[in-house]
């Protein structure tokens, strides 16, 4: 009767065999995954609505590996949601290709829902040295970088000369300004993304490692929020929302609407991404000519930014895997990184670019921001990296809102980030 059993479990291998090569290389209804092929690629919203043109140019020339873009909402948060449920449909899913926050790339990783990468196929030696380490997880290539990102102030240059001010180093100076300055235009101090979702982590990693502080250590593993430096941090971020520095309506903006207030002539100092500045120095924009930008500013000097941007992943169950490399490929190639700046406003993870002359004369705060990247911190890497923001977002928010002062919701923080690791 051995033998019986035997066949049975090759026969269980054989259907567990077949099964796993449907799930992981076709969905359901397409049969197996042949390399080529056309294929989706899910993003967040393309805030500077470039991404459609560059991929227009991908398939002009190839008709048999054509791309559809399906475009998610602005908010990380709402995407990341979107993202995983699609995810977890398993050979259902929709997303061949995900433009994912470089955040994500440990959870979705270890999630066993993106595949690993070969690195022979990605031009990694040309990239920034840190962005390549957001795509790693447990020493494999799991993504590729395509966008980095570092927050920059922007500042109202024309008000600043006409009070015959320097542009901030220090968050005092910043305060000072914002406090005494913006109120005889008729203006707010001081924005940044507030709102709880990933944007008010970032604000608030910020504020906390341009302290000195730190949120977590040894990739996740162990709280390191309970310090002088954190509560400092928040201080400073709870302090302009009660001395009125910080409009209240702050606390209701993502990146979008903080820029709005800003192009519109309604603060003095933004705190954004790159693309804000852009937008914001646009012709018809009724700031343009009238707009500077410097390092983020932190208690004695230049403070420290998050390390931003996106990376592209291939899903695990992506209907023709070759195609979907080959289209990164493109994607990361020197003309596109190009692109990605003078068409999508956002910055490009090709070392190169940041010294080319002619893209530094059309986009003056190119050196700012290359010298802002070369001090960006990256976001913890964590495969609960969803629940930290979590965390961090409402900690900091009742912070914000005076409901907990700055030394209480820095002990909340240690107690419940430490809840989320030890889960
Ligand atoms: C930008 C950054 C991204 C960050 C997000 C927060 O898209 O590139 O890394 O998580 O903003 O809102």
């Amino acid at each position: 009767m051995r033998w019986i059993h035997a066949a049975g479990r090759g026969l269980l291998v054989l259907v567990v065999i077949l099964t796993g090569y449907v799930a992981s290389g076709a969905r359901a209804d397409e049969g197996p995954a042949s390399g080529r092929g056309p294929m989706t690629l899910a993003t967040a919203g393309d805030l500077t609505g470039y991404l459609g043109s560059v991929l227009d140019g991908w398939n002009r020339t190839h008709p048999d590996e054509k791309v559809t873009l399906v475009e998610l909402p602005d908010s990380a948060d709402e995407t990341h949601a979107q993202m995983t449920t699609d995810l977890r449909a398993g050979g259902r899913s929709r997303f061949d290709i995900l433009n994912i926050d470089v955040s994500w790339t440990s959870e979705f990783a270890a999630h066993g829902w993106i595949r690993p990468l070969d690195r022979g196929r990605f031009p990694l030696g040309s990239f920034l040295p840190p962005v390549v380490d957001t795509a790693t997880y447990d020493r494999q290539l799991y993504a590729v970088p395509y966008v980095t990102n570092a927050g920059l102030l922007l500042y109202r240059k024309d008000i600043l000369a006409k009070e015959g001010v320097d542009p901030p180093r220090t968050w005092a100076e910043l305060e000072r300004a914002a406090k005494t300055i913006a109120p005889k235009y008729g203006l707010d101090g001081y924005a940044g993304q507030f709102l709880p979702y990933e944007g008010l982590t970032v604000n608030a990693a910020e504020a906390v490692y341009s302290a000195g502080g730190s949120i977590l250590g040894d990739e996740g593993e162990r709280v390191t929020v309970n310090s002088t430096a954190a509560r400092e941090g928040i201080d400073f971020l709870a302090r302009g929302v009660r001395e009125g520095w910080i409009p209240k309506q702050a606390l209701t903006f993502k990146e979008e609407e903080s820029k709005q207030a800003f192009q519109d002539g309604r603060l003095l100092f933004l705190r954004n991404w790159p693309y804000a500045y852009v937008g914001a120095s646009a012709k018809g924009s009724p700031v343009s000519g009238r707009i500077g930008a410097v390092p983020l500013p932190g208690p004695d000097g230049p403070g420290r930014s998050v390390l931003g941007g996106s990376n592209l992943a291939v899903s695990a169950h992506a209907r023709h895997p070759d195609s979907a490399a080959r289209l990164i490929a493109y994607l990361t190639s020197e003309r596109v990184q190009r692109q990605v700046l003078t068409r999508g406003a956002l910055p490009p993870v090709r070392a190169d670019l940041y010294e080319d002359p002619a893209l530094v004369r059309e986009f003056p705060y190119l050196p700012t921001l290359r010298e802002s990247l070369r001090t960006a911190a990256p976001r913890p890497k964590s495969p609960r990296y969803d629940q930290v923001s979590l965390v961090v977002q409402a900690v900091v928010h009742d912070a914000m809102t005076g409901h907990e002062t700055p030394a209480a919701a820095v002990r909340r923080l240690a107690r419940e980030l430490a809840a989320v690791s030890s889960r």
